[in-house]
């Protein structure tokens, strides 16, 4: 294991006004053990677009959440962090705390799987909303109040005047969720990411909430990153995918060819195993066979090839780490004996 202080990108690039409004470069996560540090999130690379949402997809413990608490530099205490996440022309990776604070839901802003525990129980609904304002546009509380009533309408809460005066116990579960993202959005952020926003919820109020944030994308002209483990959910919401394996992005490109075209057999294998939304429910979900590996236990070669029907045997996949080369650049994998895509 290489030490953190070696895990500078190897080469550094800067912003542009074109192009991506978010660039994520190398990135990479260690968490300190008693022994040495060990690698979470190993050297991804991915683009957001304005207007477009990107699923980071994975199996659970795959790193997507510790992806998202980087770019947002909220990772655990002790947590190390080496790349870039450049953004409207910083390297966010660079900003002190103090700066981070700034930017931090004002022009990245974030939305949890579980909304009750992102909402404070003694403040109003529309207390909570208006916050992110006065905070960072230092807007007087009246006018902040006034303008949390409009992204509540904004989010398909009725009679949102009652719900500002309403507190989070006094709500359903996706009413919650929907003041979530109407807190994240006030500041009509740069980039959303959205972590496992609906897991908590049913399955039609998923769909609603997923709706939702596909709308207000499209409205705010904002890029959304989705994190999900769940692949059935974005087949017809997502317009770019990511696809994370132990740490690292083995599958990337345009929904559309990655949803019709999978090349890595992991990918294939999320999408045989996940739930058509369209068909009835019932019997055992299938799984894929064997289990996610601890970050400190990782095979060598591709960590993927004690699961691979291909590669399981195959010398190659068992001694050499495939790379999926640079970001923003179309559909790529990273697999030494890709699936024929017909
Ligand atoms: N605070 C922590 N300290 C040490 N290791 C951690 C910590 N949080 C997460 N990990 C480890 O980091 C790895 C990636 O975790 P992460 O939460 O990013 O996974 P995930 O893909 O978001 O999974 P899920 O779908 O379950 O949310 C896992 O192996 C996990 O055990
Ligand atoms: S590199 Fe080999 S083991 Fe890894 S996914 Fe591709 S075929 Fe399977
Ligand atoms: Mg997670």
């Amino acid at each position: 294991m290489r030490r953190m202080s070696d895990l500078a990108p190897a080469s550094v690039e800067t912003e542009s006004a074109a192009g991506p409004v978010c660039r994520v470069r190398d990135l990479r996560v260690a968490i300190r053990t008693p022994g040495e540090a060990v690698e979470i999130v190993c050297g991804v690379s991915f683009d957001l677009h304005a207007g477009r949402t990107t699923a980071l997809v994975g199996e659970s413990g795959s790193g997507k959440s510790m992806t998202g608490l980087a770019m947002l530099g909220l990772l655990p205490r002790g947590a190390l962090r080496a790349g870039q996440i450049l953004l409207a022309g910083r390297d966010l990776a660079a900003l002190p705390e103090s700066d981070m604070r700034q930017v931090r839901g004002d022009r990245v802003a974030v939305v949890f799987q579980e909304p009750m525990t992102a909402l404070n129980p003694v403040l109003s609904i529309g207390q909570q909303v208006a916050e992110p304002l006065c905070i960072h546009r230092k807007t007087s509380r009246r006018a902040a109040e006034a303008a949390a009533i409009e992204m509540l309408g904004r989010v398909g809460l009725p009679d949102p005047r009652r719900v500002a005066g309403q507190y989070p116990h006094q709500l359903s579960g996706g009413m919650r969720q929907r003041v979530c993202i109407a807190m994240a959005l006030i500041c009509h952020p740069d980039v959303l990411i959205a972590d496992e926003p609906t897991t908590a919820l049913d399955a039609t109020t998923q769909l609603q909430i997923l709706d939702l944030l596909r709308q207000l994308q499209t409205d705010f002209g904002m890029a959304v990153l989705l994190i999900t483990h769940d692949l059935s959910l974005v087949r017809q919401r997502a317009d770019w995918i990511e696809i994370m394996y132990a740490g690292r992005l083995v599958e990337q490109g345009p929904a559309g060819e990655i949803l019709r075209h999978a090349a890595h057999p992991y990918t294939a294998a999320l999408l045989e195993v996940a739930p058509d939304l369209a068909r009835p429910r019932g019997g055992r979900l299938p799984v894929i066979a064997g289990d996610v590996p601890q970050p400190y236990d990782r095979p060598p070669g591709c960590a993927f090839h004690p699961r691979c029907e291909t590669g399981r045997d195959l010398p190659q996949c068992r001694s050499e780490t495939p790379e999926i080369g640079p970001a923003g650049q179309g559909h790529r994998w990273a697999c030494w004996h890709p699936r024929s895509r017909g």
